[in-house]
C-alpha cells in the first residue's frame, strides 16, 4: 500500500481509471468502445467476456503495451502516457502468451526484470517470490529447458519481480494444470492481503465467482455491466426452487398450471422458477396451492443461477 493512502477517501480510491477510451486496430477494426472503469484500490477485478471481446486490448492499453485510441487512462493517479515510466513501476503483468528470454536462467531473468523498472536488488525477496512459485529448485536452470507450467511460473515471477502495486493476470488458468491453478489463486489472495490490487480477465467464470470482489463483462468492446459479484448475483440470477414430491404424478394438475412449473421424468420433484427481484416470488401462494391440490412433498431446496449462467444471459442479449 502507499504511504498517502490513508488521506484518501476509501469510496473514492481509485487505483485505475479508464475514461472514454476507444481503440481501433490499424486496419479498422475497433475493439474498444467508450470505456469508462474505474479499479478500486485492494481489489480483486475480474473482467470476463467471450473471446474477442477486447479483455487483452484493454489489459495490454493499461499496461502500456499497446497504444490507446482517444480517452484517458491514470494508474495511481498518473497518466499511463505522460507519466509512463511511473505507471509501468505501479503495474505487473502476467500476459496471455508466454514469451520469455529461453536461454537465460531463471534468477537471472527475475533478477534482471526487477532492474529493468529502475528497483534497487533486493535477493532476499525475489528468493522468496521464487520459493513462493515452487521455482526455487529451478532458479539455475535455463528457461527453454522448463515445461510448460514452470514457463508460466517464471512469467508469474517476472511480472513480481519488482512489487508491483497492481497486478494484471490476462487468462492466467487457460492450459493450465491443477497444481499450478491452485498455487496461483493462493498467490492471487496472499497479494490482495498484502494490499496488492489484482485485475484477472477469464472465461472461466467458475474463477470469477469464487476470487472476485467485483465484475466487469466486456462484450464487442462495450463494457455492458460493472457490478458487486454479490449484487450481480442476486440482482440477475435467477432461483428455483425445487420440491420433492411423496408420491410421484403423471402430471401438473390443472389448478396449478399457472405457475409454470416443471415435472423430472420420473415424476417425484417439481422445480419452480422465480425472479428474485420482484416484489412476490410467489412461493407462499404456491405451497398454499400445493397443500390444496393433496401434493406432500418430503424435501425443499433452493438452487441460484451461477455467474456462468448470467454472464452467458448477457452475453447472448449483448449490446
Ligand atoms: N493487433 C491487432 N490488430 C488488429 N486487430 C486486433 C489486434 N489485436 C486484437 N485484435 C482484434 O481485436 C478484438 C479484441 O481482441 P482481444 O482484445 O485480444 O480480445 P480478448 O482478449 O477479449 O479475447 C479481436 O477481434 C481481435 O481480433
Ligand atoms: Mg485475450
Amino acid at each position: 500500500m502507499h504511504s498517502d493512502s490513508t488521506a484518501r477517501d476509501a469510496t473514492t480510491d481509485a487505483v485505475i481509471d479508464v475514461r472514454g477510451l476507444d481503440k481501433t486496430y490499424e486496419g479498422g477494426f475497433q475493439a474498444l468502445k467508450g470505456i469508462d472503469l474505474t479499479v478500486r484500490r485492494g481489489e480483486i477485478f475480474a473482467l470476463l467476456g467471450p473471446n474477442g471481446a477486447g479483455k487483452t486490448t484493454l489489459i495490454s492499453i493499461i499496461c502500456g503495451i499497446v497504444n490507446p485510441g482517444s480517452g484517458t487512462v491514470t494508474v495511481d493517479g498518473h497518466d499511463i502516457i505522460r507519466d509512463w515510466r511511473k505507471t509501468r513501476t505501479i503495474i505487473g503483468l502476467v500476459p496471455q502468451e508466454l514469451k520469455t528470454d529461453a536461454f537465460e536462467t531463471v534468477w537471472n531473468t527475475v533478477r534482471f526484470s526487477r532492474g529493468l523498472f529502475g528497483k534497487a536488488p533486493d535477493d532476499a525477496y525475489l528468493e522468496q517470490l521464487l520459493k513462493d512459485l515452487s521455482l526455487w529448485d529451478k532458479r539455475d536452470a535455463k528457461i527453454l529447458m522448463l515445461s510448460g507450467g514452470m514457463k508460466r511460473r517464471v512469467m508469474i515471477a517476472k511480472a513480481l519481480s519488482h512489487q508491483p502495486n497492481v497486478l494484471f493476470l490476462d487468462e492466467p488458468t487457460a492450459g493450465v494444470d491443477v497444481e499450478l491453478r491452485r498455487d496461483m489463486w493462493a498467490m492471487v489472495r496472499r497479494l490482495r492481503e498484502s494490499g496488492v490490487t489484482i485485475i484477472l480477465t477469464t472465461h472461466y467464470i467458475e474463477e470469477a465467482e469464487d476470487m472476485a470482489d467485483r465484475v466487469g463483462v466486456i462484450n464487442k468492446g462495450e463494457l455492458i455491466v460493472v457490478e458487486d459479484k454479490t449484487a450481480l448475483m442476486q440482482k440477475l440470477g435467477k432461483k428455483q426452487l425445487r420440491l420433492q414430491l411423496h408420491e410421484p404424478m403423471a402430471s401438473v394438475p390443472e389448478s396449478l398450471t399457472d405457475y409454470g412449473l416443471e415435472l423430472n421424468g420420473k415424476g417425484d420433484e417439481i422445480t419452480y422458477s422465480y425472479d428474485t427481484q420482484s416484489e412476490r416470488t410467489g412461493i407462499t401462494a404456491l405451497l398454499r396451492d400445493l397443500a390444496a391440490a393433496g401434493i406432500g412433498f418430503k424435501d425443499l431446496s433452493t438452487r441460484q443461477d451461477t455467474l456462468e449462467q448470467i454472464f452467458v444471459e448477457l452475453v447472448r442479449e449483448g449490446p
